[in-house]
């Protein structure tokens, strides 16, 4: 067995473990058998966020319903598609909508939000709301709500690490690069490209990039250091999340330091810059801080000057 062939099996052992591992304490699919036919089910939409590229990716033949950019999967962050209890669940998503987006600089539905990931996260295209794939995404996820709703306390219970404590100092993306080689490259690839499930992009990713052409775009929620640092200490190494808060920290600047595709306009995100996270990775800003201080932090002195009085 050659090298790479090696760590492909560790990795897929690694994982076979924590598949089991990570039924134990979220939600059951509702459906036993895979909803792959198009309808205006809950079971098609859920099918929609578990294969998103076999779909809305390279998978799909259809160039008119390719909306995806990338062939990450909506579940390959919003784990066992939203059900997982904890970081990105969308169990509790849809009583949170309509609401305002500072984003956006106004009110939106829960459509509106799920095309926020289409268009950044998905480094894709906005779906037609009145299309069947939205529509049955959005059924899903007002499913999951009345499903949370109705579950007991057992399986409510969040199992992962204490929540990310931001440190008090810049990140520093040679430790950064260090935690990757250690603790994430045996499953995302030496150029964080990734492992393809076949040879066959239309097929997707057993293990999903993190940077390259492939990726989430550069107005991801997941490229802002803060949001993936926090991602990073709940869920990975996926199913043994075992980083400190200065690990996630400098891996995740590490990761979002990587090329990764573009978006056009993002000087038309939050119309008012007062509402603009401070992790932001693109200008413009309301404060005078360099773009690099907002990648990397520290960020007690940004969050300062917009105290209010
Ligand atoms: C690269 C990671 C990533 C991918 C892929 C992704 N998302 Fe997201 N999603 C996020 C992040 C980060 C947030 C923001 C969470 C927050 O506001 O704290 C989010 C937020 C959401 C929300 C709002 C949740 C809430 O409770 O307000 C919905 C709904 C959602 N995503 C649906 C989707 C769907 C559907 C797809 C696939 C079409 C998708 N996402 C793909 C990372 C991702
Ligand atoms: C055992 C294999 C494995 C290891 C090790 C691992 N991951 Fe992951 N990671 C995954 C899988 C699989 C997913 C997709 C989740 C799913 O499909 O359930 C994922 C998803 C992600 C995502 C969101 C999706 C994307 O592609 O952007 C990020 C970010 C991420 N991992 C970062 C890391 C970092 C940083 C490390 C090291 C600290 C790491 N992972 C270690 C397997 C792994």
């Amino acid at each position: 067995m050659n090298q790479a062939a090696l760590l492909v099996t560790t990795a897929t052992a690694a994982l076979g473990g924590l598949l089991l591992w990570g039924t134990l304490d979220s939600l059951p699919s509702s459906s036993a058998a895979l909803a792959t036919a198009p309808a205006l089910t809950p079971e098609y939409g859920e099918e929609l966020l578990r294969n998103t590229s076999v779909h809305l990716g390279a998978g799909q033949t259809d160039p008119a319903r390719r909306y995806a950019g990338n062939n990450l999967d909506c579940s390959s962050c919003h784990l066992e598609s939203g059900r997982k209890p904890g970081n990105l669940s969308l169990l509790q998503s849809a009583a949170k909508y309509p609401t305002f987006s500072g984003r956006d600089g106004k009110v939106g539905d829960l459509a509106d939000r799920i095309n926020g990931c289409m268009q950044r996260s998905m480094a894709g295209r906005l779906m037609p709301k009145d299309s069947l794939e939205m529509q049955a995404m959005v059924l899903y996820v007002e499913q999951l709500g009345r499903q949370y709703a109705a579950m007991g306390e057992s399986s409510r219970r969040v199992v992962e690490p204490a929540a990310f404590a931001e440190p008090a100092r810049a990140a520093d993306l040679d430790h950064g690069g260090a935690v990757y080689r250690q603790h994430c490259q045996v499953c995302h690839g030496v150029q964080g490209e990734g492992l393809k499930e076949t040879g066959n992009l239309a097929d997707g990713y057993l293990f999903p990039p993190l940077w390259g052409p492939d990726s989430y775009n550069i107005g991801a929620g997941m490229a802002r250091v803060l949001t993936a640092a926090r991602f990073i200490k709940a869920r990975m190494p996926l199913g043994n999340p075992v980083l400190t808060d200065d690990e996630a920290f400098d891996v995740a600047a590490y990761m979002n330091a990587q090329p990764r595709p573009a978006m056009a306009d993002l000087d038309r995100d939050y119309p008012d810059r007062t509402l603009k996270p401070v992790d932001s990775p693109y200008p413009p800003y309301a404060d005078a801080f360099p773009v690099e201080q907002h990648r990397l932090g520290p960020y007690a002195p940004i969050r300062a000057i917009y105290q209010k009085p």
